[in-house]
């Protein structure tokens, strides 16, 4: 690398990214990088550093990840002098996340070119990361010469509180809080951070927002997909640990949290914390009459052949690893005490859609010949997270004629018809947090080990009860027939989002 080059710039940012090679980098972090490069959103050069175990050299490195920007860039052309500016100072150490002489050999290459701020990415399989940690402990001998150093952790964060536990250890054995990134990039989308602003930059809707005018709240996270390459990983995690363990509740937090004093990291993430310490416990029978779990199975109607869960490669026979899962969660604090919030995430369902759904309560007294039934109330406000991105709200109408017949409306809000653009991907935003050092958007460690205390209730009590086999449903359909009788119990029914 030039040298020159770093000493005319305000100091450049060592980006060092273990894993370089892996799928993560080239679909989501550079393509991210080059977007904030070519909005300016940051001022300073970043300059790439690879770590990994393949046995590429800068070059190779180099080409594959320019090959990514072009094909996974968010705006297109590609600007090459754009991707030259990015590509000015990289490097790669080859070398596997054990052996010493690679981190001696970061080390050197960093202190050589007299980095100061330095961000370290865990871009690797979970299981490397407390080898690296450890390894990377070392180079604390020179940290209070950096402006800043910070490590980002992708999730998931352990597989259990207890593998959480020992990762934050680790994690806090080399770093502090402030300098740890956690990511769960549903905390980075457009439309997940608008959640706060819809419900805490208006005055009209919070008023509204608790017991007494809140029937139910359901939150979905339905994808097309299946487990496909990933069945290996997934079937050692399910919708529990993969979904619910971390997005999930995460979207449950931003719905259900009081107004912070302030928008800033610590005030946020103490109030999304209160929500989680508010969570029922499921534990024992509680938590198996409160989650269903199922699997998809291969579709008889489907025009392309769709393979069953258990017929997936890499996934074990008569696994018992759910690809859908719904729970009934109550918090009880006074905002939402007996409003039950419905949370449910599967994939091979029918249409990819990310919602949260705020059910009112009936009107009092039916004037209109309206079902006496809050899931048929009209009033539905629906924050649309991914795709078609928005936010609606149904009411009833006087449909018109001479009788009194009423019809659900709709409100609309639409991102793109609104803004005139597709909200940018969550890893640019996240990235450039990162980079500017603010965590308002990332898990902090109680939230984390709050989020595994509350999941472990379930997962214990699904081990203490095994069953032989899980509930089926064909894949693109809505679930296992358990899951519509399970909602409907509770006098609600699922929406069908389109
Ligand atoms: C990941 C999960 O965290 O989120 C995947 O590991 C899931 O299983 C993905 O498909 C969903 O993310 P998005 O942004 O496509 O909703």
């Amino acid at each position: 690398m030039n040298k020159s080059s770093l000493s005319a710039s305000n100091g450049p940012i060592a980006l060092v990214i273990f894993g370089v090679t892996g799928d993560l980098t080239k679909r989501k972090l550079l393509p991210a990088i080059y977007q904030m490069l070519l909005e300016k959103q940051i001022g300073d050069p970043i300059h790439i550093i690879g770590f990994a175990r393949r046995p590429w050299d800068t070059q190779i490195m180099k080409d594959t990840l320019i090959d990514g920007i072009q094909k996974y860039a968010r705006v297109k052309p590609i600007k090459v002098e754009v991707i030259e500016a990015l590509f000015d100072g990289v490097h790669y150490v080859q070398s596997s996340f054990e052996e010493e002489d690679g981190y001696r050999q970061l080390n050197n290459y960093i202190d050589e070119n007299g980095y100061k701020k330095i961000l370290y990415y865990l871009a690797t399989p979970p299981l490397a990361y407390k080898t690296i940690i450890e390894n990377l402990s070392d180079c604390r001998f020179n940290s209070n010469k950096k402006e800043w150093l910070r490590i980002v952790v992708e999730k998931p964060f352990g597989v259990d509180l207890e593998s959480a536990i020992d990762l934050e250890k680790s994690l806090h054995s080399c770093f502090e809080e402030d300098q740890i990134f956690r990511i769960d990039h549903y905390l980075g989308k457009e439309t997940v951070q608008n959640i706060l602003v819809f419900r805490f930059a208006n005055g009209i809707f919070e008023p509204l927002w608790n017991k007494q005018y809140v029937d139910h709240v359901q939150i979905t996270v339905a994808e097309t997909v299946g487990v496909g390459s990933r069945a290996g990983y997934f079937d050692k995690s399910g919708v529990i640990r993969d979904m619910f363990a971390n997005h999930m509740l995460q979207l449950l937090t931003l719905t259900a949290m009081e107004a912070p004093y302030a928008f800033n990291a610590s005030s946020v993430r103490d109030e999304k914390m209160k929500v989680l310490r508010s969570l029922r416990p499921l534990k024992g029978d509680m938590a198996l009459e409160n989650t269903i779990r199922a699997q998809y199975e291969r579709s008889m109607n489907s025009v392309e052949k769709v393979t069953g869960y258990l017929e997936e490669d890499r996934v074990l026979s008569g696994s018992i690893t759910e690809t859908y899962l719904a729970a009934k969660i109550n918090i009880d604090n006074w905002r939402w005490a007996n409003v039950p919030f419905f949370l449910r995430s599967g994939k091979m369902l029918p249409n990819r859609a990310t919602e949260i759904a705020i059910q009112f309560k009936q009107v009092p007294l039916s004037l209109f010949n309206w079902k006496n039934m809050a899931g048929d109330a009209p009033n539905v406000l629906v924050i649309r997270l991914q795709p078609d991105e928005g936010i609606n709200l149904s009411f009833g109408a006087k449909k018109p004629g001479p009788t009194n017949q009423i019809s659900p409306v709709v409100m609309e809000f639409c991102y793109e018809d609104a803004f005139g653009a597709a909200p940018p991907e969550a890893y640019e935003r996240l990235l450039l947090d990162c980079l500017q050092g603010d965590q308002t958007l990332f898990t902090r460690n109680d939230e984390v080990l709050e989020q595994w205390r509350f999941v472990s209730g379930i997962i214990k009590a699904w081990e203490k009860n095994p069953v032989k086999k899980l509930p089926q449903y064909p894949a693109g359909t809505w679930g296992p027939i358990e899951a519509q009788n399970f909602i409907k119990n509770s006098g609600a029914s699922w929406r069908e989002p389109s």
